[in-house]
């Protein structure tokens, strides 16, 4: 009966770790972008993106310039191949109060419901925003953080 128990728990564990290697290999790989120091690590979800569906983006990292000081510091989410899919999604790095300096960590959810290309790049930035842009801009087009990843 014990040796049912364990060959039946090796089975099971033995599954486990088939289906968790697949996954691992889907799972989204950001990078930093072309030309910006600052890059920060990235978990979605889901991963990898499923449209339509609620995306929720978590950013973390240490920018090394500490120059996201700035109220109109934001993060733009942007998803698509030569254009993007939707508009990008911009929420607020500061709160009213404070904004992050040299960390940053920021969780956005938002509606991903356009029909995604199969082969895309989701890029997320931080910068400050110019508020006089209507396309949202960053000031000085300057990009103070930013990460990146191409699917597939
Ligand atoms: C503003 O952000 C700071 C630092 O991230 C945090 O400690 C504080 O609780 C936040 N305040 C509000 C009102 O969200
Ligand atoms: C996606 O959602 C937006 C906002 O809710 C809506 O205006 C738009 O029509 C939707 N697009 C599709 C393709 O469903
Ligand atoms: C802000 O946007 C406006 C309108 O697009 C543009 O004329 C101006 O040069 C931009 N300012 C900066 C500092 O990027």
């Amino acid at each position: 009966m014990t040796r049912n128990f364990i060959f039946v728990f090796i089975l099971l564990a033995t599954l486990t770790i088939i289906n968790a290697i697949p996954l691992h290999k889907r799972a989204t790989s950001f990078g930093p972008c072309p030309n910006v120091q600052d890059t920060f690590t990235v978990t979605m979800s889901p991963d990898p993106l499923i449209s339509p569906h609620l995306t929720t983006i978590t950013i973390a990292g240490e920018e090394t310039s500490g120059r996201i000081i700035n109220p109109l510091a934001s993060l733009v989410i942007t998803i698509g191949d030569v254009v993007p899919v939707q508009p990008p999604s911009v929420s607020p790095v500061c709160n009213s109060t404070d904004c992050p300096g040299s960390k940053v960590a920021q969780t956005v959810t938002f509606l991903l419901n356009a029909t995604l290309p199969p082969s895309y790049q989701i890029v997320l930035s931080v910068g400050n925003i110019n508020t006089s842009s209507p396309q949202m801009e960053f000031i000085n087009d300057e990009i103070l953080a930013c990460a990146l990843a191409t699917v597939p």
